[in-house]
């Protein structure tokens, strides 16, 4: 593994997985985080932002530029967020014990997200990743703001779909998919390397309520913000998805696999579309593995790498992240 420095965008609707990529992102030597664009998702884009400012303003780095991005998805208004998953204020209700947000830079400062990316990809140009974790909108809308953006980015990363597993969200479709299609389909038919980090691998990587605790009982500000506000989530996937207290790591997850931090155990480039219909699988990751059952590996002209399967372990490496903070 190499220990280049990345450039980092991270487009994200902060809620409590986000806000623990974000900690890795913050932790990591092998990131630069150089800007931060919110969209809809598990709360309005302007409280993703809010989180944002308010957990930088934790882990003292003020420095990072925060932009308020999409409201809502290409089609149709903002689903009202996943409050039975986050919370109400997107973080578990830690928001309102966190540092206040005014010191940091704002939106005013920086234009919208689109504006945002589009100038760091100008200002990183052949080096920017972009990390996703939430639905696409922001990224869709700069596709069409500036066509020549896929050319200055180095990769996107992507944390949605479920390519042989169920959804989340709905049967067939994961929720930052679910959350907007079209702008999904848009993002993985560009012609910039993309890497979707879907359900199949996301599910199995958990944390438990050990590993809370250790959370909430670190030295760390940010890394006891974590352990607090993991209650609420671990609480939904005890009761709702699997019937013990772990739940998903699905952004942090997509956060370290962008950074090589996680081995890639399969992992093919083959051809994705998301269904973009209005029936039962609308919101859906369709990826072509047919090719898969004689010869795996990537296929020519793919630009979707899918990972389906990852090392094990990366509990500890989050974990050990946050306490550093
Ligand atoms: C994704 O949906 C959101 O609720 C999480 O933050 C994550 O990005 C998982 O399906
Ligand atoms: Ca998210």
């Amino acid at each position: 593994m190499t220990e280049t420095l990345h450039p980092v965008y991270l487009d994200c609707d902060t809620g409590i997985d986000d806000a623990l990529a974000l900690g890795h992102l913050l932790a990591s030597p092998r990131a630069d985080l150089v800007g931060v664009g919110t969209v809809h998702g598990n709360i309005d884009a302007a409280g993703a932002a809010e989180n944002t400012l308010r957990l930088l303003a934790l882990a003292g780095r003020q420095d990072v530029p925060v932009a308020v991005g999409a409201g809502t998805p290409l089609a149709g208004g903002f689903s009202g967020g996943a409050v039975a998953v986050h919370g109400a204020d997107g973080i578990g209700g830690v928001r309102a014990s966190l540092p206040d947000a005014v010191a940091s830079p704002g939106p005013e400062d920086t234009g919208d997200a689109v504006d945002l990316l589009i100038r760091l990809s100008h200002e990183y140009a052949g080096e920017l990743q972009i990390l996703a974790i939430g639905p696409l909108t922001n990224l869709a809308h700069a596709l069409v703001r500036d066509p020549t953006l896929v050319d200055r980015i180095a990769g996107v990363t992507v944390m949605g779909g479920a390519a042989l597993v169920p959804g989340n969200a709905r049967p067939a479709a994961e929720a930052n998919i679910w959350h907007d299609p079209e702008a999904a389909q848009a993002t993985v038919a560009a012609s910039w390397p993309v890497t979707l980090v879907p359900l199949d691998t996301t599910m199995e990587h958990t944390l438990d309520e050990t590993y809370r605790r250790r959370l909430a009982e670190a030295a760390s500000p940010y890394a006891r913000a974590c352990g607090e506000m993991l209650d609420v989530y671990l609480n939904f996937y005890e009761t709702v998805v699997l019937g013990r207290r772990a739940a998903a790591l699905h952004d942090p997850l997509a956060a370290a696999i962008m950074l090589g931090e996680v081995a890639l155990l399969d992992a093919p480039r083959v051809h994705v579309e998301v269904d973009c219909t209005d029936g039962p699988s609308r919101g859906s990751t369709v990826c072509d593995l047919r090719s898969q059952r004689k010869a795996p590996g990537d296929v020519p002209g793919a630009t979707v790498r899918v990972v389906l399967e990852t090392a094990p372990g990366y509990v500890d490496l989050l974990t050990e992240l946050l306490e550093s903070l």
